[in-house]
Order: C-alpha cells, then structure tokens, then sequence
C-alpha cells in the first residue's frame, strides 16, 4: 500500500509517523511519499521519519519529493495537510480581525475565510493531479478549513473525506473519564467541522447507553474547564461543545483575551523553531514531547483509521467524518458538508442517521453552512463583493460596516495569494 502525504514537511509529520508505525497491523504501509515545496524541511522530517520506522521496525520506505505529480503517482491515498502561506499567513488572519472587534482566529470568522480563499484553489489542483495519475486513490483532507476545503473537493468530483482531530479527542477523554476502551465510545456527534456538539455518549456502538447525563453530573466541571466555558452554561445545555464554539458563546471575552495575549500563530512558530532543531538531532528517533503541546493529538489514529477503512481494511466501522450531507441534517441542503458519524468503507463514507437537532444549534449549523456555501463561492471566483456576501454572511460578523473593513482587510493582507486581488 501506498500513502503520500501533502505538506509532508509539516513540523506535526512525526505524529503521524509514530501513528504509522505504531498501527501497522491496521494500516500496512509499504511505500510513504512526503511532499512539500519546501526541501530543507523534507530533508530534516523525513530523516526523522526514517529513523522512527527503523526504531519501531517498520519495513516501508519514505521517499521525499517536492514533486506533486511525481509523489502521488500510484499512491492508494493520499494525505493533505498543507498550509498555504505557513504561520506568518495565520498570525495576519489571527491579527485583523480584531481591529473590528472580531474574533481572529485561523478557522472561524474572518481569517478561517481568508484561509479558506489561500487554500481552495491549491487544494483543487493539487486534487487534479491525483485524479490524473491515479482517480481511483483516496484524498484524505487535514486542510483547513475542513468543512469548506472538503466541500470544494466533494463539488469538483473528488474521492474525498475531510477530517479533524475534535471528535477523536473527546471519545479518547470520555473513554477514561468511563473507564472504557476508547473504541468502546461512540459519539453522537453534530454539526460542522469546528462547529460541532457532543449530544450523547454511548458505549458499545450507536445502540449503546447514552452516558453523557452521567459524564456531565460527575466530571461537568472539569469539561466546562477544559473548553474554558463556565460550567452552569454546559450544565444548562446539556451536551457538550467543541471549543472552537467558545468563539461564538463567549465571543467578545475571546477578542478581549486575543486583544492582550501573544497570538497562537506566534507560539507555533516559536515551537516550530525548537521542534525543527530537535528534528536534525540524528539521535532523535520518536516524536518529541514537545509536539503534544500542538492541537493535533490523535490525528495520526484518526487518519490510520480513516485510511484503513477506505482502502478496504480493518479501520473502525463508525467514524466522525466530514463528507456529503445527504438528508441527513434534514434542515440543510444535500450538498452541504457535515461533521458526523459515518460508517465507512472501500465505497467511502455513510452518515449514520442523526435525532432530530435542538433549534439552539440548527438555526447556528444553517447560518454557517450558509456562510460556508458563500465562502465557497468566494474562494472559487473571488471579487470583493463575493467576500463581502460571505462575511456578513457569518453570524461573527453580519453587519455591514464590519463587513466592508474587514473584506478591505483580508484582501489587503493576502495579495499575494489572491490571483484575482
Ligand atoms: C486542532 C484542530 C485542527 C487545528 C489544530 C491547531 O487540532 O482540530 O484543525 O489545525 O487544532 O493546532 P495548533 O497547534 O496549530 O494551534
Ligand atoms: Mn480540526
């Protein structure tokens, strides 16, 4: 089997090596193709890389290329997890926002769409390539935004399934929170990428116990902690939000604390500069601690999952995906990207069927979508006014004076990756 991994450069590679390597049984990979533009850091990475399998015995190659077409020839996968412009675009899209009173942040609000606007059309030829030299591979999107960077790539006619890290961290904490195999926890998990809610907890499969009434009375608090809400709204919900919904119920203390403290994209980067050092050291032969202080714990047991499934393995039977609506939310359209639980197989991903959805949320999961779809519209054919539609669009934004400062912002800040600015 063969995988290639776009962005493969990326300082978070290592997790997903270890998790190759760990996982093998799951996933046999014979042949690991890095791509990346960038050649000092595919040198250092996929040094590491090798180093890695060798110490855990694992018999695949890792070849690096900065070559697209050459690296995903015949691959049966294929992984992206690039990031156009690198940290110094998420610190812009981090930064201008704020000057409105908006959130900054690299997947919500204003900078997710200026993220969204660099990435769609890399994303897409990067697509074609792989639909050229091989259409029957799977693309598997890390890419942020995920929702709308899936949605493009699912409009197009790709082989795709968008995936994000959120909903296997919460089986992983609930499932020792209840003291149970984190394979034993399914989700009800609702909404869109980084717009989702916990509705139930079950253990044994789809079928099993909702445990979540129990989860909230006894650890409530400490789950309140960790998405840094007060604990008297989750109780009042009774579900669980992801954290990226704290942007939205507790918006304006977001952009007070964003307002004073260093921005996430300058921490990064500092813990980029230290991991890259460690990277070169020809000792080092697993991951370095340091990498679980980024968001993406798990990813890699998510993406072994994923991919087994879809080149017709031995992955998990229901995973949280982000693909086709279909009916499924039946208050949005078919077209419409969601995050949910999906059984999945070598024919792609299913969403299992979802209780119907409290107001509370479904009129928030509309309006993004509806976001979501302009964004699209925005990033695919750009001009200002199409920007314009999508941020006063988001429920974040929605008035029309933010919206022109904002779009005069973005386009301001992204010149160079804006082929119609
Ligand atoms: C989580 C999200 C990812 C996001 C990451 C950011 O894992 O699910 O979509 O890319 O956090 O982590 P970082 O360490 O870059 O702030
Ligand atoms: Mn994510």
């Amino acid at each position: 089997m063969k995988l290639a991994v776009v962005g493969g450069g990326s300082t978070y590679t290592p997790e997903l090596i270890d998790g190759f390597a760990r996982l093998r049984d799951t996933l046999p990979i014979s042949e690991l193709v890095l791509i990346d533009p960038a050649a000092d850091r595919l040198e250092l990475i996929g040094g590491l890389a090798r180093r890695i399998f060798a110490k855990q015995g694992h018999g695949g190659t890792i070849t690096t290329t900065s070559d697209v077409d050459a690296g995903v020839a015949d691959a049966d996968a294929v992984l992206l997890q690039l990031r156009v412009g690198g940290q110094a675009a998420r610190l812009q899209d981090e930064t201008w926002p704020l000057e409105c009173g908006c959130v900054g942040q690299e997947t919500t609000g204003a900078g997710g769409l200026a993220k969204a606007l660099r990435t769609v059309p890399v994303v897409l030829d990067i697509a074609e390539r792989v639909r050229r030299t091989n259409p029957n591979a799977w693309i598997i999107d890390f890419t942020n935004p995920v929702g709308i960077v899936t949605r493009a790539l699912l409009q197009a006619g790709h082989k795709a399934v968008g995936l994000c890290n959120v909903a296997i961290g919460f089986q992983r904490r609930f499932a020792a929170l209840l003291d149970v195999a984190p394979s034993e926890v399914h989700l009800d998990h609702v909404g869109l990428n980084h717009l989702t809610w916990e509705t139930g907890v079950r253990v044994g499969g789809p079928e099993g116990e909702d445990r979540l009434p129990a989860l909230l009375a006894e650890h409530g608090a400490s789950i309140a902690e960790s998405l840094s809400l007060p604990h008297p709204l989750i109780e009042r919900l009774g579900v669980v939000p992801s954290y990226y919904l704290r942007y939205f119920y507790a918006h304006d203390e977001v952009v007070r604390e964003l307002r004073t403290k260093p921005s996430r994209a300058s921490e990064v980067a500092a813990m980029e500069r230290q991991l890259l050092e460690m990277y070169g050291d020809p000792a080092l032969d697993s991951k370095p601690e340091l990498l679980a202080k980024r968001g993406g714990a798990f990813y890699s047991e998510a993406a072994v999952d994923l991919a087994a499934s879809l080149l017709g393995g031995g992955g998990s039977p229901y995973q949280v995906v982000n693909t086709l609506n279909n009916g499924t939310l039946p208050f949005l359209p078919d077209d419409a990207v969601i995050e949910t639980q999906a059984s999945v197989d070598a024919r792609g991903a299913s969403p299992l069927a979802v209780a119907p959805v409290d107001p509370l949320y479904a009129g928030l999961i509309a309006n993004v979508t509806a976001y979501e779809d302009l964004a699209l519209d925005a990033a695919l054919r750009g001009g200002r006014d199409r920007v314009f539609r999508a941020l006063l669009s988001h429920p974040l934004i929605g008035q029309y004076e933010y919206a022109e400062a904002l779009t005069d912002q973005l386009v301001a800040h992204n010149r160079e990756h804006l082929a119609w600015a």
